[in-house]
């Protein structure tokens, strides 16, 4: 940091003086952060004097960062937000209270920061403050090398690890950012049910929910950490959706970039047996490729995150990658501007530091859920490669029937969900976006979708094959691939060859 500039001291100042400073609300919006006025909408109830004071605080935190173009903050700036909002009911003195372990610790609030010391979110001082007390030694690096030794250490399952009786009520199916996220929203439905509820549930409520929290019988109530508010609007990161039969009152719930949590999240209760769960994974270097592709694209429409400056986002990103990848320009840019300003090889760079949180919770779930009977893990490449194959390992998964069970001819109820499931294989969308191209015209939509909309879908999250073998050509000139992606690689197949539920019921590969 440039030494000699306080910023504790001008955060007193706000401290003193905020309610005479801000005169009008014009003035005090022009000081808070786009994203949280993307969340709350509008600006009642924005005035609680102690929100105020923080508010004010973080305004500080960003211009200072922007000024000096660091993120690298006077330890005493991050010290005192806590301490200044009289926070330390969870230590018993100040001598116990270790920043990096209370307020930030990923392991405990992902990439959200301890809402007792960061009272606001999404806010400046969570990203600066953390990066700052989380970077010496990194903490990624550490996480990385754990999760690694256990992965290709732990050769050898222990055969007499507990496996905890399932219940059949809740069927869950969880993916990451790139890792299936679109495509299990067409399986699962959006607005109406999609084929995988009209072939899983008898009677599903045509009406998708969107909670924060639910209850799972048995198991608890899922909280989302600071209230759901880690949801962008509308449904981008930590999401749930869920449709429930009438009749037996099974649930499906589709859950998207499950966070690390001191409450128990969603994954944590499937993993103690709530039900049955698909687990959509993929080779982390092709999440990379696909996340940079996309993000790249100038939208307008869709993803707001890539368009936040103030402060800037990278959706769940590692708060050191956050300063890492954002000190490029000064903290005064969005990410996808950022990608449009770099070279390819520059941005497929940035692109790792982004996903890299993701790719380590992804890899840790499917190592720890690698041998249980009641997750399934499907890598996207599978859809790419077989779709018919692997949507009927799925139907099988979740109606408990083994392949060597099941007689040449797939139930009509499965071929059902195979014919009403083809609109969405990848390979079709891709020789659909390929048709386009020439100029021609692809004419598929789903019954009752706009063609306009599914046109859109084609263009947007699918990469036209020819780029991608180009910009994997430049993925592997970066530092991350020296250092990263070929472990994380490896790390994938070793955990998705070691699962004996994929042979059970006759996935491809
Ligand atoms: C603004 O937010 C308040 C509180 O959340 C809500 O009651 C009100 O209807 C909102 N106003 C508008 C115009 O959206
Ligand atoms: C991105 O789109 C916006 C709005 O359409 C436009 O103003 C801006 O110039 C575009 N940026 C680039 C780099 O093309
Ligand atoms: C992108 O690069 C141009 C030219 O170097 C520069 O003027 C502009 O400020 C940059 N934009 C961002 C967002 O970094
Ligand atoms: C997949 O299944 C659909 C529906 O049954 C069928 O029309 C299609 O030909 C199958 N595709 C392949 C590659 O077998």
């Amino acid at each position: 940091m440039p030494h000699g500039v306080p910023l504790w001291p001008l955060l007193l100042c706000f401290h003193l003086a905020s309610t005479q400073v801000i005169a009008n609300t014009r003035q005090l919006v022009s000081l808070l952060s786009e994203q949280f006025l993307t969340i709350k909408g509008n600006f009642s109830g924005l005035l609680d004097p102690q929100l105020l004071r923080y508010r004010l605080a973080s305004a500080a935190a960003a211009r200072h960062t922007a000024r000096h173009a660091a993120a690298e903050l006077d330890v005493a700036f991050c010290e005192a937000a806590p301490r200044m909002l009289e926070t330390k009911t969870e230590w018993k003195s100040i001598d116990q209270f270790d920043f990096a372990t209370h307020c930030c610790d990923p392991a405990k609030f992902d990439s959200l920061g301890h809402e007792k010391c960061f009272p606001e979110w999404p806010s400046w001082p969570v990203r600066i403050c953390c990066a700052h007390h989380l970077s010496k030694p990194s903490y990624f690096k550490a996480a990385w090398k754990v999760l690694a030794l256990s992965i290709f250490d732990d050769e050898v399952l222990e055969e007499d690890r507990p496996r905890p009786p399932v219940q059949n009520q809740v069927k869950g199916i969880m993916a990451y950012h790139k890792s299936g996220v679109t495509l299990s929203t067409e399986l699962v439905g959006n607005v109406v049910p999609g084929p995988l509820t009209r072939l899983l549930l008898k009677d599903p409520e045509e009406k998708v929910m969107v909670p924060h929290d639910f209850h799972v019988t048995k198991f608890g109530d899922h909280n989302s950490p600071r209230g759901g508010r880690p949801v962008i609007t509308p449904f981008f990161q930590a999401f749930t959706r869920t449709f429930s039969d009438l009749y037996t009152q099974d649930m499906i719930i589709h859950f998207s970039n499950p966070l690390k949590s001191r409450e128990p999240q969603f994954q944590d209760f499937m993993r103690q047996g709530a039900g049955k769960l698909l687990h959509l994974v993929r080779r982390p270097s092709d999440m990379i490729l696909s996340g940079y592709i996309y993000h790249r694209q100038n939208l307008t429409t869709g993803e707001e995150w890539l368009r936040f400056r103030n402060p800037p986002d990278c959706l769940s990103c590692d708060h050191e990658a956050w300063s890492d990848i954002f000190r490029l320009c000064g903290f005064r840019c969005s990410y996808s501007e950022l990608l449009q300003n770099l070279t390819s090889q520059q941005g497929l760079q940035v692109e790792q530091l982004r996903s890299r949180w993701d790719i380590l919770k992804m890899l840790e779930n499917a190592h720890a859920w690698r041998d249980l009977d009641h997750v399934l893990q499907v890598p996207m490449e599978s859809f790419r490669q077989d779709f018919n194959g692997t949507l009927l390992c799925i139907a099988r998964f979740f109606f408990s029937r083994p392949v060597e069970d099941e007689s040449a001819d797939a139930p009509p109820e499965f071929r059902q969900f195979l014919e009403e499931s083809q609109l969405h294989s990848p390979s079709f969308i891709e020789s659909c976006r390929e048709t386009l191209q020439r100029g021609g015209r692809c004419a598929a939509a789903p019954p009752g979708e706009d063609e306009a909309k599914f046109v859109y879908r084609a263009t947007t999250h699918v990469a036209a094959k020819l780029e991608k073998k180009r910009l994997h050509a430049e993925l592997r000139r970066t530092p991350g691939w020296r250092h990263f992606l070929p472990f994380a690689d490896a790390a994938l197949e070793a955990t998705l060859q070691g699962s004996p539920t994929r042979r059970i019921f006759g996935c491809p590969g």
